[in-house]
């Protein structure tokens, strides 16, 4: 075993779902191990290397910013915080006016669920059936998979879930004393679920009827994956407050919460603060990725070229009798399995030289940079359809028959 994995799993809480790789190097598509193996990354570390590996401009804009500050608390003023500003709501629809800057995915969630209690003055959140919002308590509270949350309970009281796209049953959950409806525009977790068109159209006209805010999370979603610079691009209806992290920083830690004026400025000075948030290195990361996405048109790009992969994967496994179903929008991508995902299918892969993600248990979820190629989505797919053939056979041949997700 490598001393890697031994330092790693004496040292680091059991938290993880290991696959036994260790990685040293990146770049674009492709990561290397300690051993010197290459890897095709579909995995892109939960969704973050959308510009794929160490990205020339975001390396040289870190380079460039650790030379000047790595720290400014955003107490005092950032010439590198306030460059990111501009280039993000040059991004953003009319009406989100103002961002909170903190450090991931679940803070950026924290950060909207309290403005949405402040600014609304009431308690109640309506989340969805199969959400993902992290795992810190107040997300967590949000967050649907029992095996997450029962350790922790209690959680914040008021937290209602109703089924996702469900609309009647969403009208039937949301009250005068909802502070927020908060969702996906697509389900990324819970294994890429589109909503019925309609249906963030319907959450939309709910909130402003009830006085609730919707709040889309685009952590996952957001800065092109889906083929749009914001997924809810694709369904037509604007939230009072998003959500953003994952990719946004090219892999240095950032989080953002952005809503509409009012709404943020509802919150009162040190009502809400995070020493690192908005820190100029994570800042300049920041503003080299927006650029990279627009001047390379990564949005446009992932459509394409997410269309190809899920055609590739659609032609190719789903006459593989292990596959259930095929998939997702832009680069966000999953296959659906007859059986478990993990532990045998996801280090399958590895093994093969292919990096990819479960959801649930039975879901193979592929979130590849949006600079992949046709060629590297035909070795994807020749990989995938290696491995679920293999493991079909396996599982067909056992005498107990196939482990049932
Ligand atoms: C939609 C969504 N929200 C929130 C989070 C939490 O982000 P983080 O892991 O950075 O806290 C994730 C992470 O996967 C996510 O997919």
């Amino acid at each position: 075993m490598s001393h890697v994995f031994e330092v790693e799993d004496l040292r680091l809480a059991p938290a993880y779902q290991k696959i036994p790789v260790a990685l040293v190097k990146g770049r674009g598509c492709r990561v290397w191990d300690v051993e010197g193996r290459e890897y095709l990354d579909c995995m892109s570390g939960y969704g973050v290397a959308l510009l794929g590996h160490c990205h020339p401009r975001v390396v040289e804009a870190i380079k460039r910013q650790a030379e000047l500050l790595i720290t400014c608390h955003s107490s005092l003023y950032s010439e590198a915080r306030a460059a990111f500003l501009e280039r993000l709501f040059k991004l953003l629809p009319k009406g989100l006016d103002r961002a909170f800057l903190s450090n991931s995915g679940a803070e950026a969630v924290e950060c909207a669920l309290k403005i949405a209690r402040r600014y609304t003055r009431r308690r109640g959140v309506v989340a969805m059936v199969r959400a993902y919002h992290g795992k810190t308590m107040g997300a967590l509270s949000a967050t649907w998979e029992p095996k997450y949350r029962a350790p922790f309970e209690p959680l914040l009281p008021n937290f209602k879930f109703v089924p996702y796209g469900r609309a009647d049953k969403l009208r039937e959950a949301v009250d005068e004393e909802t502070a927020a409806v908060i969702l996906e525009p697509i389900q990324g977790e819970s294994g890429v679920i589109i909503p019925p068109q309609g249906f963030l159209k319907e959450v939309r006209e709910v909130c402003d009827e009830r006085g609730a805010l919707m709040i889309l999370d685009e952590v996952q979603t957001g800065l092109g994956r889906t083929g749009r610079m914001w997924a809810f691009e694709h369904f037509g209806a604007v939230p009072d407050a998003m959500c953003m992290a994952k990719a946004i920083a090219g892999g240095v830690p950032m989080g953002v919460t952005v809503a509409r004026r009012e709404v943020m400025e509802s919150l009162k000075v040190g009502e809400h603060s995070t020493t690192f948030g908005g820190n100029p290195l994570a800042c300049a990361a920041a503003s080299a990725v927006l650029d990279v996405i627009v001047e390379e048109r990564l949005p446009e790009r992932a459509w394409e070229v997410g269309g190809y992969f899920k055609r590739r994967l659609q032609e190719e496994l789903e006459g593989v009798g292990l596959v259930r179903e095929v998939r997702g929008m832009g680069l966000m991508l999953a296959v659906e399995l007859r059986l478990a995902a993990v532990p045998r299918v996801i280090p399958a892969l590895a093994s093969k030289g292919l990096l990819a993600l479960y959801s649930g248990l039975n879901i193979v979820r592929l979130l590849p940079p949006l600079v992949i190629g046709r060629g590297e989505v035909d070795e994807a797919v020749e990989g995938l359809k290696a491995v679920l053939s293999e493991e079909w056979a396996r599982s067909k041949g056992s005498s107990g028959g196939p482990e049932r997700e």
